[in-house]
């Protein structure tokens, strides 16, 4: 029996990247998998969140992936702090977590910066959650972008450390199911960055929430070079914002970047781009819509949230009651 959790930061801006990347391989896997989506607003506060940019993401992303097909019903949604057993659990998993293993966190020394003695003790301890979020559920596998491949090995090596110790086989070690290489979007400005929710351009990205004149827009300004398109991708080597523009194309119509030169060898990047704005009009167009839809119904969000996280509960407190069973914790 395979069991999906997976969980995304509430941040505002949420664009092409995080569409293709990510939100759309979770609307893919629910129709195969049990899954369990969590908004980690926990997580967003181990670096400082304004409260009601905080509220406001999170009913933002929530709408997001149910405008991009997420089906509450089918799965479970639910943002991580209406469900306390997440922190009960990350504490728990704290204890038979050495720093050693901490200490080798990649992310951690990025985000911590030079002045690592300022940096909070949550900021530390995000990979504990985030195996205390994974390990709740008893998942067994973890769809997460590349940069999450060590904190999901940690994942693992706590499951197993917590097995041996208390001489049980409770966890699953959670198998990662690394997505996205395949379809890394870059900047519409500059093929050699990210397309990023914080470029201070908004020409550089394409958001769920741009309507159609905005999309075509940026489209059209987007940076190209003089060349046509080429026969086959091998013809897009060194030219990232080509390359970039031909794999928008190719994930947008679920295609690959061979079937895209194909179809449009010879032909000038001006040309391209109609097609291409006319293909994530259509596309991104009524995920905007709806995502309107639901930012303006607040109460419909919450009453999402909620009703997930009443679900995730339930498996969480039984899961929870096991786990201080073994520990030997007295419980009510
Ligand atoms: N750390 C993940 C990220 O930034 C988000 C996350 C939190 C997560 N808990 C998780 C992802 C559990 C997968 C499983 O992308």
């Amino acid at each position: 029996m395979s069991r999906i959790f997976s969980g995304v930061q509430p941040t505002g801006n949420l664009h092409l990247g995080n569409y293709l990347g990510a939100i759309r391989n979770w609307v893919a896997l629910q129709e195969d998998f049990e899954c369990i989506f969590c908004i980690v607003d926990l997580h967003a506060i181990t670096q400082p969140q304004d409260p009601d940019d905080l509220r406001a993401h999170t009913r933002e992303v929530t709408a997001a992936y149910i405008a991009a097909g997420i089906d509450p019903e089918k799965c479970i949604i639910f943002n991580q702090s209406m469900v306390p057993e997440h922190s009960e659990l990350a504490w728990i998993l704290a204890c038979t977590t050495p720093l050693g293993w901490l200490n080798r966190m990649t992310q951690f020394k990025e985000k911590a910066g030079k002045h690592r003695e300022n940096a909070g003790l949550g900021l530390y301890a995000y990979p504990v959650l985030m195996a205390a979020d994974i390990l709740l559920y008893r998942a067994t596998h973890v769809p997460v972008g590349d940069d999450q491949k060590q904190h999901l090995e940690l994942s693992r090596d706590i499951a197993g450390a917590f097995n041996r110790q208390y001489g049980v086989d409770y966890f699953p070690l959670p198998e990662p199911r690394i997505l996205g290489a395949a379809t890394r979007v870059m900047s519409l400005r500059d093929g050699a960055n990210k397309m990023s929710k914080s470029d201070a351009s908004d020409y550089s990205r394409l958001n769920m929430t741009d309507d159609a004149d905005a999309i075509a827009l940026k489209i059209r300004k987007a940076r190209t070079d003089a060349d046509p398109l080429p026969e086959t991708p091998a013809g897009l080597e060194g030219r990232a914002e080509a390359a970039n523009l031909v794999g928008i194309y190719a994930a947008l119509a679920e295609t690959g970047a061979e079937d895209v030169c194909h179809q449009f060898a010879g032909k000038m990047f001006s040309e391209f781009k109609n097609e291409l704005s006319d293909l994530a009009v259509a596309r991104l167009g009524p995920i905007a819509e709806k995502i309107g839809e639901l930012k303006a119904d607040t109460g419909h969000v919450d009453g999402i949230l909620r009703r997930g996280a009443e679900r995730a509960g339930a498996m969480a407190k039984q899961h929870l009651r096991e786990i201080q069973d073994i520990i030997g914790l007295l419980r009510p």
